[in-house]
Parts: structure tokens; sequence; C-alpha cells
């Protein structure tokens, strides 16, 4: 999708989108096409049910008296909780409309409204930033997909009174646009492509954008003693990988007390030997998408040169029953030296991120951690798909990732923790076990890894209801959501960035 920036002016033909407040309150371009079209908007919206809640969207086709194809009113919802934010949910409206329409142009205007948060060029660039993201697609294996199912958008302009302002504005969400899309095409990618080798691959080419990367196998897991992470490999014919990524962006310093994103990334999750059910199956090539965000956020913060230290680290397994596998009731030793009775082997999200938090405590000593992995089905059964899980053992850092994610759209729920909850994995063989009974199962597992957390701030994001969505919502295309990029990307821009 190509997105442009003009300034403000009433196009002549094509389609064109102006938002309208709540309370069927026309921005000025809407009261000006509506003059333009004799009356034509305010008559189309008295003969629905649109009142310009935000997110509603009303089409007017071929407008009489224009040469317009069509005009679309988009609800921009009450003007005082008008931000960049919800420029760009609408945004993503308007393209999720037009995308396999017919239409191959659209023009967006955005008004100057009054009591809107940021100003019209700022919510301009977040438009734009709302259309690409929503214009996402996952086609490269459908050879057969018929002409009328093919996007027919190619190009969105963006008009404001400050096109410079938006352009500039632009370049940083453009950047982290494209590290999304990375996250998606990745977690989308079966599981005879993205294995633990062509993962780290993607990691490599990071390094074009000024990440340092480094590739850890097996040989050097086995020096760190990672016999968690080894364990889940070691059934799979594809050798496991542990890559640490670093960012330095801080003017003038090495990676000192970065910031720091470890992800799961089994690459498929068979179960193991405790093999899962077939029905669903396929889903488990997306167990990767902790990694996955790991990896697009590390982009998205080199992309837009982030004035941050960040590391990010990612475990890559594949989980597969054979000869070699691990067997329930192995007790493996994790680098900490805890060692782990592996009751179940489908639990193994938990020993992968045991070894990768570990060594990045050790060699990285972040100022904070956050892991995020499709870590247990419970949490879809606790949160569905509408929050991620959140455990945490610090408040100020929950705060600020429950408000980024409300900020962007990627919604967090905060669970407990607790030494009732410990005690479900103490093991009679060994220090751990790797799974509890059936009882609060995202919190026994969040409770396994905190077990492998020094005095650190850490969070856990259980995404194994976000990574995957099976609806479209106004920025994310059905599909690989890459939940976790843009919030973290939230959360860094908004506390942890040098401003100057
Ligand atoms: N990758 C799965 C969790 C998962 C399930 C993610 C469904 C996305 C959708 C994880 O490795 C797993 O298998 N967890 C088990 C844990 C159990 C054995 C304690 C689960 O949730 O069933
Ligand atoms: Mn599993
Ligand atoms: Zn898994």
């Amino acid at each position: 999708m190509r997105i442009a920036f003009a300034s403000a002016e009433l196009p002549k033909r094509g389609a064109v989108a102006v938002g309208v407040i709540e309370g069927r309150k026309l921005s000025p371009s809407a009261a000006q096409l509506d003059k333009r079209t004799g009356g034509a908007v305010s008559r189309a919206m008295a003969a629905s049910r649109f009142t310009g809640k935000s997110y509603q969207v009303l089409t007017i086709l071929a407008p009489a008296r224009t040469r317009l194809s069509r005009i679309l009113l988009v609800g921009l919802g009450k003007a005082d909780d008008l931000s960049v934010d919800v420029s760009a949910r609408c945004g993503g409206t308007v393209v999720g409309n037009l995308l396999t329409s017919g239409e191959s142009e659209v023009t967006i205007l955005v008004d100057t409204i009054k009591g809107a948060k940021q100003p019209a060029g700022e919510r301009a660039a977040h438009v734009g930033y709302g259309a690409k993201l929503r214009a996402y697609r996952f086609d490269k294996y459908r050879t057969k997909l018929k002409a009328e199912d093919k996007p027919s958008l190619k190009r969105v302009t963006v008009m404001s009174d400050d096109p410079s302002s938006a352009k500039q504005a632009f370049q940083s969400l453009d950047a982290v646009a494209d590290a999304v899309f990375m996250t998606r095409d990745l977690v989308s990618e079966p599981g005879n492509i993205i294995y633990p080798k062509t993962l780290a691959d993607a990691c490599r080419s990071l390094t074009e954008l000024g990440v340092k990367v480094d590739v850890l196998g097996v040989s050097d897991m086995k020096k760190l003693g990672m016999g968690a992470l080894l364990g889940v490999g070691q059934g799979s014919a594809h050798e496991p990988y542990l890559v640490a990524m670093q960012w330095s962006g801080k003017p003038g310093s090495k990676v000192k007390e970065p910031v720091a994103f470890i992800g799961k990334g089994v690459t498929f999750d068979t179960g193991g030997i405790s093999i899962k059910p077939a029905g669903g199956m396929e889903d488990m090539k997306w167990d990767m998408g902790g990694a996955g965000a790991v990896i697009g956020l590390m982009r998205a913060l080199a992309g837009r040169k982030a004035r941050v230290n960040a590391v990010g680290i990612v475990g890559l397994v594949e989980n597969m029953p054979s000869g070699t596998a691990q067997r329930p009731g192995d007790i493996v030793t994790t680098m900490s030296g805890q060692t782990v009775e592996v009751i179940n082997t489908d639990a193994e999200g938990r020993l992968v991120l045991a070894d990768a938090m570990w060594y990045c405590q050790n060699r990285f000593k972040p100022r904070f951690m956050i892991d995020l992995a499709t870590l247990t089905g419970a949490i879809i059964i606790s949160l569905g798909h509408e929050h991620a899980g959140l455990f945490s053992n610090n408040d100020e850092l929950s705060q600020r990732l429950l408000d980024a994610g409300k900020a962007v759209g990627e919604q967090l729920w905060r669970l407990p923790l607790g030494d009732a909850y410990d005690r479900a994995i103490d093991s009679d063989a060994a220090d751990m076990k790797n799974v509890g009974d059936r009882a609060g199962g995202s919190i026994t597992a969040a409770q396994f890894l905190q077990r492998f957390v020094n005095k650190v701030p850490w969070a856990h994001l259980d995404i194994a209801g976000m990574a995957w969505s099976k609806k479209d919502a106004p920025l994310v295309p059905k599909g690989a959501t890459a939940f976790g990029v843009r919030l973290l990307e939230r959360l860094v821009a908004d506390h942890y960035e040098d401003k100057s």
C-alpha cells in the first residue's frame, strides 16, 4: 500500500473519506461535502443509524452533483477522546472497508477538530499508519486467488493542513509498521519453512539495521548448561538455537542496563511425547509468536533509531516426538542450576524460557525483563481473545504495560502470583516439576517462570489467546496479529527513551 500525504483540498473524483464526530457532528470537510452534494451527507445520516460513534462507517455511493465514486463517513467518536490512536484505527477502518472494494485509491481528509488531543498533522500521520497496518496480507501461497478477492486498493492519500509534519511523523510509524509486518510474516509461515535455523536467520537479517546479533548453537548452549531448552529440542531433526539481539540506541553508551525482552520461539509444538490431539494442531505453527514479537520489536526500535539500549532474546526449538525426544519423568538441569522434573513434555515453553531468562539476566543485567509467550491454553479459557495475561513482580512496570496496551489496543489483564500457587509445582524428585494440576494453569506456569527471575522487575505476557486472530480488527486483519510489537514499542517510547 502506498501512503502519501498532501494538503487538504476536496478531491474531484475517486473515493473520499471524512470524519463525523459522535452525535452526527460533521467535521469541516464533511460539511463541505454535504454542501457540494446538496445535503446528501446529512440525508444519508438521517436515513441510517450512523451516529459518528468511533469506527462506524456509512458509505454514500456515486453521490450526485460530483464525480466522486463514493463518500465514506467515518465515526470519530467524541472529540475529547480523539487521539492519534483513535485516528490510526479510523485509518485502518477505511482501508478495511475499501481494500477489496474495487476502488484503487482513497483520499482521507483529516481536519482540525476542536478538543482533539493532537493536532491534525500528527493525527494524519497516524491515519496513514493505521491504513498501512490494516492493508497487510499474507497471500504468498495462494496461487489461485480469484481476481475479485485480490486487493484493489493501491494508494491512500491522507490530507491535512500540515502535510509536512504528517510526513515527518510518519517515518517512525512506517518503520514500526514494517516491523509488525515482519512479525506477521514470521508467525504466518508454516513449520516446514520457519524452524529454529530459519528463524535465527531472520534475526540475523536485523544486522542490516545496526542490531548486533549473536546466535548460540547446541554446543554453546551445552557449555552454558541450558539443559531445559536443550531437552525440549532434542527430539527434533532441527537443532535448537538461542539468539541475542542488541540495539544500542542511547547516544554515547554501550549496551548498559538495557531493557530486555525474551520470546518463546517454539517453531512447532506437537506436544512431544505428551502429544497433542490432531484437531487444531496446525495452530501450533504460531507457537513462536512470542519470539516473533521480540524480533519485530527489535526491528521497530532499530528501524526508527530509538534512543534506548535494548536486548531481545529468543529461544528457538521445535517440540517433536521421536526416539531421541525427552520423556515424561526426565529430570533436566537448567542453566540456573535448579533441576526440573518434566512431567508433561507439552509444557515446553516454560522450559525454554527458564534458560533464556537466566541467560539474559546473567549476561545483560537488564533494568527490567519482559517475556512474551504463547504459554498456556488456560489463558484462553480465562481471558478469551480480548486480553493477554500479565503477571509481574512489579506494580510500576505492570501499570506502564497496562497503559501502553490500552493506548495501542493490545490489552492486558493482570493476574495474581503467590506462594500458594508456587507450591503446586514442587516436585518429590527434583527442585520443581514443569506442570501443576489443571487448576490455575496459567498462573502455575507463571510461577514456574518466576523461579528463574532474580531481583529484577519482571513481567510475563501470556499471549496464547492473542497471537492469532480469527476476525478482522481496525489495525489487524485476521491471521497473525504481531501482538506485543506495538505495545512494547509504546512502552519504550513512553518511559525508557532518552528524549532530546
Ligand atoms: N503452546 C501451548 C499453549 C497454547 C495452547 C498456545 C493453545 C496457543 C493455543 C503450550 O506449549 C502448551 O501446550 N501448554 C499446555 C500446558 C499443559 C500441558 C500444562 C496447555 O496449555 O495445554
Ligand atoms: Mn506445548
Ligand atoms: Zn507450546
